[in-house]
């Protein structure tokens, strides 16, 4: 028989040794030819397999709506003042990225584990917000820092939306409005945010798509895919940055001694 050298690398997403590559097993030209979008290209290598047009459109709304917000929020800070330290664009694209996670734009797996987790179990809102604050855990999902009951976030809007008109079910949105409901009787910060949404809403996708098989459900949910979509995203608003703060030859970055609080 065949003897086989073991391999030292498993790879199951993508195959360049063809005539041309294939993303789990579709030929380049065929996803060119089907016209298809970034949103394809994402369900095929993420999720190794071809997503009803809903869902791509889904992705790609969410890559288009966090692609950016603006100079002041974590990530745009820090590649702007790298940009200006005179780093690369590599460089200064991950010092953005690098303030990813738990408070800022990387909430999104850790709101979907908390959403299903809770809604599965039946737990009335308020027993679940509770419960985590009994823990000392913030809820992931909940809380903005400009954005207020007031004012809301008009890019949760937008995906809601989008779901309630295009999704089978919202079982896990509708589960996340209502710790919303209940986190703003508490305070007028405590909207869901972006985070929140996307979360909740890619659980929604995840089940009622009929797509995926309950381990492959929970196995995206245990890993953590979904950050990635932030991660994506906001990779395109950080590169725009980089190249803002070059193209106008900005200096070196030094913080004004007046907004420090020298103390002792
Ligand atoms: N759950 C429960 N209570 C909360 C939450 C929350 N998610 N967020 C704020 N609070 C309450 C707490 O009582 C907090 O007091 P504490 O510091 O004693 O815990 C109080 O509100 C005030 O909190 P601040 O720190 O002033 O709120 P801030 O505006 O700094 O926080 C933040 C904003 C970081 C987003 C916060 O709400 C949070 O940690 N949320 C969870 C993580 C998350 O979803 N991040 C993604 C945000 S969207 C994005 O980045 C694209
Ligand atoms: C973002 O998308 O970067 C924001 O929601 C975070 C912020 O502080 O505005």
């Amino acid at each position: 028989g065949k003897v086989r050298a073991p391999t030292h690398i498993i790879s199951t997403i993508s195959d360049d040794r063809g005539e041309e590559p294939c993303y789990a097993g579709v030929p380049m030209s065929s996803i060119i030819e089907q016209g298809l979008g970034v949103g394809d290209v994402i369900s095929l290598l993420w999720f190794k397999r071809s997503l009803p047009h809903y869902c791509t459109r889904f992705i790609e709304i969410c890559i288009m709506l966090c692609a950016d917000h603006g100079p002041c929020v974590s990530g745009a800070h820090n590649a702007i003042v790298t940009a200006r330290a005179g780093k690369d664009l590599v460089s200064s694209l991950v010092s953005g990225l690098l303030t990813i996670g738990p408070r800022f734009g990387g909430a999104i797996d850790d709101a979907a584990r908390y959403f299903k987790d809770a809604c599965d179990r039946g737990l009335l809102p308020y027993e679940f917000v509770e419960g985590m604050k009994k823990k000392g855990i913030r809820v992931p999902g909940i809380g903005h820092r400009i954005k207020r009951g007031d004012n809301r976030d008009k890019r949760v809007e937008i995906l809601q939306l989008f779901a309630r008109t295009h999704f089978p079910s919202v079982k896990y949105m509708e589960y996340a409005v209502q710790v919303e409901t209940y986190t703003l009787s508490k305070a007028n910060n405590l909207v869901l945010n972006v985070d929140g949404a996307i979360g909740s809403l890619f659980l929604d996708l995840l089940v009622s798509s009929g797509m995926f098989s309950k381990p492959e459900i929970d196995e995206i949910v245990e890993i953590g895919y979904l950050n990635g979509l932030f991660v994506l995203a906001r990779s395109i608003g950080l590169i725009g940055h980089t190249f803002d703060q070059k193209r106008m030859k900005q200096p070196l970055y030094r913080h004004p001694w007046e907004d420090v609080l020298y103390t002792k």
